[in-house]
């Protein structure tokens, strides 16, 4: 199989981790590249449930690799919580199959206490952050006083590194009560000895691996509108969620991927505060009645709207995808007929993109196209052709309106709930 790169086009929790997982099978090394543990990628393996959050979704497949790349934030004690609950599960989890970046930077209990007091400052304007020290973490690497997973496996050195960090406490961290040195050396060195190792240069993994002939998969975490410069700002999460991410994240160059694939929940949906034009109550609590669109990360209700073909529209741009995978197709069976927001109108214009502003974005007004729904259960369908004329009609007029096939559709949480494309998924390049 060619290097994809996987990435969510909408605001995250469109089915990443059940696509990835399904790929794994014809890849050979799964990727993360960033994020942190803010991503719950939840994915359904012989019956038996899993909700990832920092480790690729490859994990579940025994003679795969994994890697977390040099972009990605890790919370080491949450992270061997994961691995600790995989290994319970019979997941193996070795230095043979996972690859940790040494560069990949660390979060800390304070970086977490950061995101909470900072989200309470904010008052009515809070993003909803994940809570899990994400932006105050990946501030810390822009500002060059994070530390990097090598610096757990040396005592001295992390113990003179955090208390230098903890001496630049100023009034970012206001109202945060100081942190227990000893506490955080305690915990973060022995968990430096567990990972120790696991650690590698992934980079010269991952290259030498491509040029052995092995193939690579990129799982994204989060969607394109939480990306930190083509998102909804300062709505978003605080790392570049699109396809260029992928390759910053990994060292991979971007010559060396084949492909990127966008997945595409059938609808919208969006946990957190911020825009969300085609966000409407009642088709909210139709889903949520169906015990459907709770967040698998803070268990939160997601908002819930119409597909917004505006937004996969400019999401195309940025990150070039091939193909989509959409997923939740089944979401939408039983309803009359189903909406497709395919402009906006802001101050009485007509808009195919969206606005570049957050502000404006909020005052925009969905203009929708109706189809006709199908009554049909397609949970069932293992073929195009098993799907209902008017659920391929809304696929083919997505394609016509973005101008991107579908190489993949779900219909169901389970890996065997999947249609695939083989000709799309193969023509990728
Ligand atoms: P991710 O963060 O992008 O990996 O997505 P999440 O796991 O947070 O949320 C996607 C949810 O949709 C999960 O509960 C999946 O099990 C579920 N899911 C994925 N694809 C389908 C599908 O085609 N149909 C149904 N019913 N559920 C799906
Ligand atoms: P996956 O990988 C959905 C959202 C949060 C909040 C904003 C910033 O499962 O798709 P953060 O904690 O990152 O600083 O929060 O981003 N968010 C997600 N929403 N899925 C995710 O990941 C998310 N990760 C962050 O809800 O609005
Ligand atoms: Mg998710």
């Amino acid at each position: 199989m060619p290097s994809i790169i996987i990435v969510g086009t909408q605001w995250g929790d469109e089915g990443k981790g059940k696509v990835v997982d399904f790929l794994t099978e014809s890849t050979d090394i799964v990727v993360r590249a960033q994020g942190g543990s803010n991503a719950g990628h939840t994915v359904y393996s012989d019956g038996q449930k899993y909700v990832l959050h920092l480790m690729p979704s490859g994990i579940l497949w025994p003679d795969k690799r994994c890697v977390i790349g040099n972009g990605v934030v890790i919370d080491p004690i949450g992270f061997l919580g994961e691995v600790d609950g995989l290994l319970d599960k019979g997941i193996q989890v070795t230095p043979d199959n996972l690859r940790i970046s040494h560069a990949a930077h660390v979060v800390f209990p304070y970086h977490r206490a950061m995101d909470l007091a900072l989200e309470a400052r904010r008052g009515d304007a809070q993003l909803g952050t994940t809570g899990r020290g994400i932006g105050p973490a990946y501030s810390d690497k822009i500002d060059r006083c994070g530390l990097r997973m090598n610096d757990l496996a040396n005592t001295e050195r992390l113990a003179t590194k955090v208390r230098t960090r903890l001496a630049m406490f100023n009034g970012a961290s206001e109202g945060i009560e100081a942190p227990d040195l000893d506490a955080i050396l305690k915990d973060y060195s022995a968990a430096g000895e567990r990972l120790a190792p696991f650690l590698t240069n992934t980079v010269t993994y991952l290259n030498g691996a491509m040029r052995a002939g092995k193939s690579l998969l990129f799982e994204g975490a989060q969607g394109a509108y939480l990306d930190i410069d083509h998102g909804t700002y300062p709505f978003v999460t605080s790392s570049n969620t699109t396809a260029g991410g992928a390759c910053t994240g990994s060292g991979v160059a971007p010559n060396q991927i084949d492909q990127v694939i966008g997945v595409c929940k059938a609808y919208t949906t969006r946990v957190g505060a911020g825009p969300c034009v085609t966000e409407e109550g009642d088709f909210s609590d139709r889903l949520h009645a169906m015990g459907r669109e709770f967040g698998a990360t803070t268990g939160r209700k997601r908002r819930c709207g119409w597909i917004d073909v505006v937004m996969l529209r400019f999401a195309k741009m940025v990150n070039g995808f091939n193909s989509f995978a959409m997923t939740n197709l089944d979401g939408l069976d039983g309803l009359d007929e189903v909406r497709l927001c395919t402009a906006y109108e802001l101050d009485g214009e007509r808009m195919e993109t969206p606005p570049l502003d957050a502000e404006d974005l909020e005052r925009c007004k969905p203009i929708y196209e109706t189809m006709e729904g199908w009554p049909d259960d397609i949970s069932g369908a293992q073929s195009l052709d098993d799907l209902p004329t008017k659920a391929r009609r809304y696929l083919d007029r997505i394609t016509e309106l973005v101008e991107t096939p579908f190489s993949i559709v779900s219909v169901g949480p389970d890996r065997k709930q999947t249609i695939v494309a083989p000709d799309v998924l193969a023509a990728g390049k």
